[in-house]
C-alpha cells in the first residue's frame, strides 16, 4: 500500500516538474501533436497549430517557450487578433517583419493570409 502511494507521489511530482526539463540545454522532449485552438467569436475558421511544421523553421523550443507561450494548452491567455497586431501570441513572429531563417514570416494583418491559419 505504502509503496503504491509513494509511486503515485513520484509520478505526480515528476509530472509537475516535467516542464522544468525544457530548460535550455535539456534534451529529449516530445513534441506535442497538432492541436486546434478554441475558436473565438467570429473567427473565420478553426486554427490548427502544428509543432511539427514550426519545428522545421524554428529550431529552438525556447523561442516560443515560455516567453510567448506557456507549456500547457489554454494557459497563455486568449489569443486575439488585436493582441497579435501588438506582437503577442502568434504575432510575435507573424507580423510581416520578423525574419526566421532569413525569411520574413507572413503577417496576420492581411486578408490574403487569414486562411493560412483559419482553415474552413
Ligand atoms: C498566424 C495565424 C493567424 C492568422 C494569419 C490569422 N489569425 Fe485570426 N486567430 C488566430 C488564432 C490562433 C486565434 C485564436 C483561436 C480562435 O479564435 O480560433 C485567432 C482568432 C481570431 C478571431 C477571434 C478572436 C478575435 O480577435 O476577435 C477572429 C475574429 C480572427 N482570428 C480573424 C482573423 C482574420 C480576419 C484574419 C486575416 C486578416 C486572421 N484572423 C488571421 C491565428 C491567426
Ligand atoms: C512557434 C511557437 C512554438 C514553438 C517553437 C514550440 N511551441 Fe510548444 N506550444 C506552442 C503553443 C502555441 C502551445 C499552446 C499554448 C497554449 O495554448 O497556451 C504550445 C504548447 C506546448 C506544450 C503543451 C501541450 C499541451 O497539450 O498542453 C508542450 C509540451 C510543448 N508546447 C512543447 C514544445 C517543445 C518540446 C518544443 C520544441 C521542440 C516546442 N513546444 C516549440 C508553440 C510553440
Ligand atoms: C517563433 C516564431 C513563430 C511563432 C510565435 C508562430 N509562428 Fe507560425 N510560423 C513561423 C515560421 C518561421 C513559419 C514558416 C514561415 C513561412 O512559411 O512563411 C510559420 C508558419 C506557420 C504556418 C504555415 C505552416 C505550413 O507550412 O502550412 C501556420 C499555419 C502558422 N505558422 C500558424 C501559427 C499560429 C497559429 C501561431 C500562434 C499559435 C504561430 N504560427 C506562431 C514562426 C512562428
Amino acid at each position: 500500500m505504502r509503496q503504491t502511494r509513494l509511486g503515485t507521489l513520484v509520478l505526480v511530482v515528476g509530472l509537475a516538474l516535467g516542464p522544468l526539463t525544457f530548460a535550455p540545454g535539456a534534451a529529449q522532449v516530445k513534441t506535442p501533436p497538432d492541436f486546434v485552438f478554441e475558436q473565438g467569436k467570429d473567427a473565420p475558421g478553426p486554427v490548427t497549430f502544428s509543432h511539427e511544421k514550426h519545428k522545421e523553421k524554428v529550431d529552438k523550443c525556447t523561442v516560443c517557450h515560455t516567453k510567448v507561450f506557456k507549456f500547457k494548452r489554454g494557459t497563455s491567455g486568449t489569443p486575439t487578433m488585436a493582441a497579435m497586431k501588438e506582437g503577442k501570441f502568434c504575432g510575435a513572429c507573424h507580423d510581416g517583419k520578423t525574419e526566421v531563417g532569413g525569411k520574413v514570416v507572413f503577417t496576420t494583418d492581411d486578408k490574403a493570409n487569414c486562411e493560412r491559419c483559419h482553415r474552413k
